[in-house]
């Protein structure tokens, strides 16, 4: 295959496709034309070498561990950056010089407060609903509530949805967790910042006053900019295929809450952390990690392995500092789940199962930690990390509307089911 084409042989045909070069990462086929020239699909279930789309947000060396946003790597923006400068970046594409980011923050802290009937849109839920399970209620029925941005078609529109999304999503998540907890809603305060706010709605109760730790709400920052987005992920897919039908904003972002709420993607951070209680002390340790390796064992060690890093994830030696430096603020030394978390990281950097299959700890090993030690309920987690994400989903979804070539998502499939057969009336069968 030459940098500009490629050519495939099938039966006693070959067939011409062009390549395309990207920026950075390896160049891609494009076989748009396969069925229509061999009469032949491709198959990739998982995406394995399938690049579903052209971007320009996000940009991930798995083998080498980096992740740019806009071409500016992650580390970078986290240590100097804040959460609203990585948002204006990546749905702009720019970092906002000082008006522009003034200007931004000023715009979606205006936006945080959400429409008061849906105070009463909560109380329809159980007080034990999962917090995951009402945030893909509410914000798919803030489509119910915000007529004037769901016209997807207005630019103008389509920047006000974003805006209200990035800016309601903590006070949603926060309205979910104080529901569960059976305290009253506290509405947002627009003299603080996005993590400072959301810090204040989780934990103020409206007969005391409440101070934000500004150590935490860094760190809650930090970890609200590793998880900002993260390139063709399987939620980050969801939204651009809902969105390729036409839906909404609205609808397309709570397809992408549901789809971060499986284990394997963003519900991770939760059952790391339980995973971590479950093993109890550190002399227990080589019990799970023996059942990780047993092949007849459906059991994994949460936290570990990442589908596109084969190396160590650039956020989790973030979320590695961060979370130290959480708990020295907080002065938690002799946390028994530290303990085995720290143990666990160690014999997993070394035990030759993990280094051969490069399992490295993954963002969602550290950020458990530090979620569960600034006093968020495992059962937030991942809650948080929609929170994050939302910008990121957002990015994508505008990338996908305002592309001219852009289609319906709709992919095909390797038929295996019955053959075609003749109806047998129910009294005959
Ligand atoms: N514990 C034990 N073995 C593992 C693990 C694990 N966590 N992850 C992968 N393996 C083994 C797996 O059994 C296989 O071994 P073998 O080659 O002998 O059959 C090998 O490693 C490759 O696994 P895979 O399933 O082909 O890898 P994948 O790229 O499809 O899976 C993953 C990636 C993230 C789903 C997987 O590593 C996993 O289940 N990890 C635990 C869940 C987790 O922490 N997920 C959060 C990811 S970070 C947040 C995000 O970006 O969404």
């Amino acid at each position: 295959m030459s940098a500009t084409s490629g050519s495939f042989h099938i039966d006693d045909k070959t067939v011409e496709f062009p390549v395309k070069v990207g920026t950075l990462g390896p160049p891609v086929v494009d076989i748009g034309q396969l069925y229509g020239k061999t009469g032949t699909f491709t198959f990739d279930p998982g995406f394995m070498s399938t690049a579903a789309c052209e971007s320009k947000i996000t940009y991930i060396d798995g083998d080498e561990g980096i992740l740019l946003h806009r071409g500016y790597p992650i580390d970078q923006l986290a240590e100097h950056g804040d959460f609203l400068e990585a948002c204006y970046l990546l749905l702009y594409g720019e970092l906002p010089t000082v008006a522009q980011k003034a200007d931004f923050d000023y715009r979606i802290t205006r936006h945080t407060m959400v429409h008061d009937q849906m105070n009463r849109f909560f109380s329809g839920f159980r007080r034990d609903a999962h917090p995951m399970a009402v945030m893909v209620g509410c914000v798919g029925a803030l489509a119910a509530f915000y007529h004037d941005s769901t016209d997807i078609s207005d630019p103008q529109q389509r920047m006000i949805a974003s805006l209200r999304m990035i800016a309601k999503m903590p006070t949603i998540a926060a309205m979910a967790y104080k529901y569960n907890i059976g305290q009253p809603f506290v509405y947002p305060k627009n003299d603080l910042d996005y993590a400072s706010n959301f810090l204040r709605m989780c934990f103020a109760v409206p007969c005391e006053e409440y101070k934000v730790n500004p150590v935490l709400a860094r760190a809650l920052d930090r970890i609200f900019i590793l998880h900002a987005d993260h390139e063709q992920n399987a939620s980050t897919s969801t939204v651009r295929l809902a969105g390729s039908t036409g839906a909404n904003p609205f609808a397309c972002i709570a397809a992408g809450i549901a789809a971060l709420w499986g284990p394997a993607h963003g519900g991770a951070n939760e059952i790391c952390l339980r995973m971590l209680m479950d093993i109890g002390t550190v002399d227990r340790i080589p019990h799970f990690i023996a059942r990780a390796k047993d092949k007849n064992d459906p059991f994994r060690l949460m936290g570990f392995g990442h589908r596109v890093y084969k190396n160590f994830d650039p956020r989790a030696k973030i979320m590695h500092k961060t979370c130290h430096e959480v708990l020295n603020e907080l002065g938690i030394k002799d946390d028994p789940l530290l303990d085995v978390a720290i143990e666990l990281e160690r014999i997993a950097l070394h035990d030759e199962y993990f280094v051969e299959r490069k399992l490295y700890p993954n963002v969602d090993f550290y950020s458990g930690i530090t979620l569960k030690a600034m006093g968020f309920p495992t059962t937030m987690f991942t809650s948080l990390f929609a929170v994050a994400r939302t910008v990121g989903w957002i990015a994508q979804w505008k990338e996908m509307i305002e592309d001219p070539n852009q289609k319906i998502g709709r992919p095909r499939q390797l038929y295996t089911g019955a053959p075609s057969r003749e109806y047998m009336p129910i009294s005959k069968r």
